[in-house]
């Protein structure tokens, strides 16, 4: 593979990031809008649920490989040497509650690589794991953690599953407006309740859309489906009528008869002014920088979600982009906010559901 490096890369400094002085105090209100939300959908579900991507499509498990002989530059951090790592993936989509999947909002990816060495990040140290934690955009809705905040009350004023069954269309709608705004990035688009293309989620294109340390520099990364079966659904229909859970019908049909295999792409930081760190809703410019690959994931036939699967994966783990090497520190507002969300919010199910949920040193034994 042939890789055009951009000339000059921004070099990672933590002088990059420049935290507002009253920080503290918007995580603190975004952490009370989380609880709202979890308190609501507890209430409704007798179930501990994640405050936002409550529902999961697909849990999958399969193989990450470092690509051998990687350009210098992107020959950092994990994928500084060849290797592979076994590797979970949990597809989901933004809200925090178990939604018809007619309403149709942006879509979520987790991975978690497990077994890697290296240094940690601060509250991760004793762990071996690394998380990407994406949306299938570009860029995130609010270029920081307090822009995203006023989203994130209304969203938790408008959550109610109760409201949903009966059909207060409107409130739903509102509702997923305001998380499209806030998480989506295709907000132009998808506004408008049922106004999403109904696409089979297996085609979708997914980015970490906030930045993150890349060893000596700094980078996106961007996760892209890349075998023939996949390809072929991006933007495939699929068919929601009556089916509250199509999604995971469709996820559930591929991966009974293929497998997948997608790149994992890093995005490198060319300039800061361009390419910001503290601003999570510019995209950074591909003719800059493209995304060039890093990493190959290879996922085989398998039953693609189960309530085992569910119990195991989206009970018992918790995926979070701090659960990572030094070297793939998050970066910015937007990555700050998120260090005591993911903490506090999957303590809060894990409670609730009376699990303990550790990282993995191991792929899980699903059925
Ligand atoms: C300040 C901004 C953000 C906040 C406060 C936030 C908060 C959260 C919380 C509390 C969870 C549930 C954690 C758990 O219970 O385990 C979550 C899950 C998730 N978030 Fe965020 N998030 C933010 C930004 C983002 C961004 C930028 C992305 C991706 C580009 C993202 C993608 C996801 C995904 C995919 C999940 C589901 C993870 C899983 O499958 O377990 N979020 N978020």
């Amino acid at each position: 593979m042939s890789y055009l490096i951009p000339a000059s890369l921004l070099h990672y400094d933590s002088s990059l990031e420049t935290p507002e002085a009253d920080e503290a105090e918007t995580i603190h209100a975004l952490l009370e809008a989380l609880h709202k939300i979890n308190e609501t959908t507890f209430r409704d579900n007798h179930h501990g649920l994640r405050s936002v991507h409550a529902k999961s499509h697909g849990l999958l498990t399969g193989e990450l490989r470092v690509l051998e002989g990687l350009p210098p530059e992107l020959a950092q951090g994990l994928f500084a040497q060849g290797g592979t790592y076994p590797v979970v993936m949990r597809f989901s989509t933004v809200p925090g509650d178990l939604l018809d999947d007619k309403v149709s909002t942006p879509r979520g990816l987790a991975i978690k690589l497990i077994g890697v060495p290296g240094d940690r990040v601060s509250g991760s140290e004793n762990d071996a794991t690394q998380d990407f934690v994406m949306i299938n955009g570009p860029v995130f809705g609010a270029k920081d953690a307090r822009h995203f905040l006023g989203s994130l009350k209304l969203v938790a004023a408008t959550t109610d599953k109760g409201e949903a069954l009966k059909k207060v269309f409107s409130a739903v709608a509102r509702g997923t407006e305001k998380l499209i705004e806030a998480f989506g990035s295709k907000s132009g688009t998808v506004i408008a309740l049922g106004g999403h293309p109904e696409t089979n989620l297996l085609g979708e294109t997914h980015f970490t859309q906030a930045p993150v340390r890349y060893g000596r520099y700094v980078a996106k990364l961007s996760l892209v489906p890349v075998s023939p079966e996949l390809r072929a659904l991006t933007n495939a229909p699929v068919d929601l009528h009556d089916k509250p859970n199509g999604l995971r019908e469709a996820v559930i049909q591929h991966f009974a008869q293929l497998g997948g295999e997608w790149e994992l792409r890093a995005q490198l930081c060319t300039d800061v002014a361009s390419m910001p760190i503290e601003d999570a809703s510019v995209e950074w410019s591909q003719d800059k920088s493209p995304y060039l690959s890093v990493a190959q994931l290879s996922v085989p036939a398998q039953t693609a979600w189960s309530e085992a699967r569910s119990e195991a994966i989206d009970d018992g783990m918790a995926f979070n982009p701090w659960h990572a090497l030094a070297a793939h520190q998050p970066l910015g507002s937007i990555m700050r906010a998120r260090k005591v969300a993911y903490e506090v919010m999957s303590k809060v199910r894990a409670r609730q559901n009376h699990r303990l949920i550790t990282e993995p040193s191991a792929l899980p034994l699903l059925s």
